[in-house]
């Protein structure tokens, strides 16, 4: 399976598209769907039934994915492995990160390009969610070092710190981390310092590289003073930490989580500026991300100035407002090559 996968509205999914993610609402039950699983009649009714909104499903070829859907799901599942080994010994492999790190760094060092595709998975379950996360942090994490001009090696620490910036969360409770609610103020203290905790198991394994610990400790911080655990501002935060915060905060809005549910691709992007104008995040690494997503992200449906409804489907590096789109009637159509055709609303 390779390439073109858009997000779609559950409403608008047609029986005969591939799934590209397994859905699945508990641990104990089966999956609704599998990704690779061409989608039924009855799985499209199940996932109505169920409040799943929206799916990832491949639609015919314009670009391979910059890390595809089921490499991802592979890399999830070593992440999982990871997260349970660390839980016993409070220690990782850091060989076994730095292959993970390089399998992502080199997948998107190979599909980096004019035009690029970001696809990433929407999990209906909370703990799958952390592990998942993990590796989006890591896809989002390169691509802002790759177009922020990053070299290979320290694009191979940022990912290596991204896959784990979370790894902390093995110390805090289960019931406090996915409770289904908003956690009161000495709940939350305690998840906070799943970033002191990641930093200690890194020391515990032996990893010492500043970048890589500043990058678990700090990827809570914001610049201006307001995030956490030390409060550090601009100056005080390293390349590493502000560009995983980016990623955090990006995947964390499309997110599907107990407590709320998940942003379009759009809304999260937008939000995302709305940080780096405040002082929050960096205007420059946003910029970098924004030049590579677009404004658009693949899977925003779109209405254009001619009238046609289209979905995005790939993004041209550095043209943010001009995305490759497919029309309804299937035909796709490149904005950055297309003069005269404008999108006027964004339909999500
Ligand atoms: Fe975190």
């Amino acid at each position: 399976m390779t390439g073109p996968v858009v997000w779609k509205k559950v409403e608008s999914l047609v029986p005969g598209e591939i799934s590209m993610e397994t859905v699945r609402l508990s641990d104990d039950q089966p999956p609704i769907v599998r990704i690779g699983q061409s989608l039924t009649e009855d799985m499209v009714e199940t996932l109505k039934e169920k409040g799943v909104r929206y799916l990832w499903v491949q639609i015919s070829s314009v670009k391979p994915p910059v890390v595809k859907p089921e490499k991802i799901e592979q890399l999830k599942e070593e992440i999982k492995d990871i997260f349970g080994d660390a839980a016993e010994k409070l220690r990782v492999d850091r060989r076994e990160i730095a292959n993970l790190s390089h399998e992502i760094v080199n997948d998107i060092v190979k599909n980096y390009s004019d035009k690029l595709s970001l696809i990433l998975l929407i999990q209906q379950n909370d703990e799958e969610y952390t592990y998942v996360h993990e590796v989006h942090a890591g896809m989002i994490s390169t691509l802002i070092g790759l177009e922020s001009g990053l070299k290979i090696n320290q694009l191979s620490r940022l990912s290596f710190a991204a896959i784990i910036h979370d790894i902390g969360k093995i110390l805090v409770p289960k019931d406090i981390l996915y409770a289904p609610r908003r956690l009161n103020e000495k709940e939350f203290e305690l998840v906070k310092k799943h970033v002191e905790y990641g930093s200690r198991i890194c020391e515990n394994s032996d990893i010492r590289d500043p970048e890589i610990i500043s990058g678990v400790r700090d990827h809570h911080e914001k610049l201006d003073g307001t995030g956490y655990l030390k409060g550090s501002k601009k100056g005080e935060i390293s390349l590493e930490a502000r560009i995983i915060a980016i990623a955090d905060v990006y995947d964390a809005l499309i997110s599907n989580r107990s407590y709320k549910s998940s942003w379009s691709p759009y809304r999260a992007i937008s939000e995302i500026i709305k940080m780096a104008s405040f002082g929050k995040l960096d205007r420059e690494l946003v910029q970098a991300f924004v030049s590579v997503v677009g404004l658009y992200p693949v899977g925003t449906t779109v209405l254009l100035n001619s009238g046609e409804k289209a979905i995005v489907v790939g993004n041209t590096r550095g043209r943010a407002t001009q995305p490759i789109l497919r029309l309804d009637n299937g035909e796709n159509i490149d904005l950055a090559e297309e003069k005269g055709l404008t999108i006027v609303q964004v339909l999500d």
